[in-house]
């Protein structure tokens, strides 16, 4: 008699698969898209396309950049889920640190040069709490709850926390006209929009160190000064 089949998951443990596809990661890791859709996150040209953008602004640093900082590790509630864009990230920055935060607790592999932190980014103190002691980050991406007062709270924690000429990226801004994330019509206050507004003010009025600010549709990139 024949024997039965054993699910995929058991004959191809997902540590297994994973390291494989960081070794394939290794051989593409020039090409920050493929690495996105390697990994199954929706950054890719298949879903939201930052990848484009992300690119064309860290391409040429790819290997100077030494710390990244996600919001937003994924797989939400579910504990062994997530981890898809901290590994794109892995793989492109051949040199880098990847930090992820999470409101919910991860128990994903992140052995080589991946650290998950738990912390709430609505609340300030959970956010230094979390990074006590992590050198300034090269690269910030909020990628978390996209609530437009967290959106702000996050990045009026930790925009300083950004290297000089380093990036902060704050996705999906589309839930800026969602009520569910505290959006509604163009204009109003509290939301990551909002908060882009007024990012041009500060960057015109010269009241923080803001080099560029990059807009792309539902991506907005912030670049800090340099020394
Ligand atoms: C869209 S997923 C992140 C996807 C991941 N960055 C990627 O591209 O593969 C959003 C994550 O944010 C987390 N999250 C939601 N609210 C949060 C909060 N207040 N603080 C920190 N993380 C939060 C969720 O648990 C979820 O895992």
């Amino acid at each position: 008699m024949a024997r039965p089949l054993q699910p995929i998951a058991e004959r191809f443990p997902r540590p297994a698969v994973n390291r494989a596809k960081h070794w394939l990661g290794i051989a593409l890791s020039y090409d920050l898209d493929a690495l996105a859709r390697l990994w199954g996150t929706d950054k890719a040209s298949t879903g939201h396309a930052y990848t484009a953008p992300y690119a064309s602004h860290l391409g040429a640093r790819r290997w100077r950049v030494r710390s990244v900082l996600e919001i937003g590790v994924g797989g939400y509630g579910f504990t062994d889920f997530g981890g898809e864009s901290m590994r794109m990230w892995r793989n492109y920055f051949p040199r880098a640190h990847i930090y992820g935060i999470d409101l919910e607790p991860k128990r994903i592999d992140t052995r080589q040069r991946m650290t998950i932190l738990r912390a709430d980014q609505s609340d300030p103190e959970s956010l230094r709490a979390a990074l006590a002691g992590c050198l300034p980050f090269d690269l910030i991406v909020d990628d978390g709850s996209h609530i437009g007062a967290h959106v702000i709270t996050t990045f009026e924690t930790l925009f300083e926390r950004v290297a000089l000429g380093g990036l902060y990226a704050i996705e999906d801004l589309w839930t800026s006209y969602d009520p569910h994330y505290g959006g509604g019509p163009p204009g109003i206050d509290g939301t990551g929009l909002a908060l882009a507004r007024t990012l041009l003010d500060d960057l015109n009025l010269r009241r923080r160190p803001i080099a560029a600010i990059h807009a792309y549709e539902q991506l907005l990139i912030v670049e800090k000064s340099g020394a």
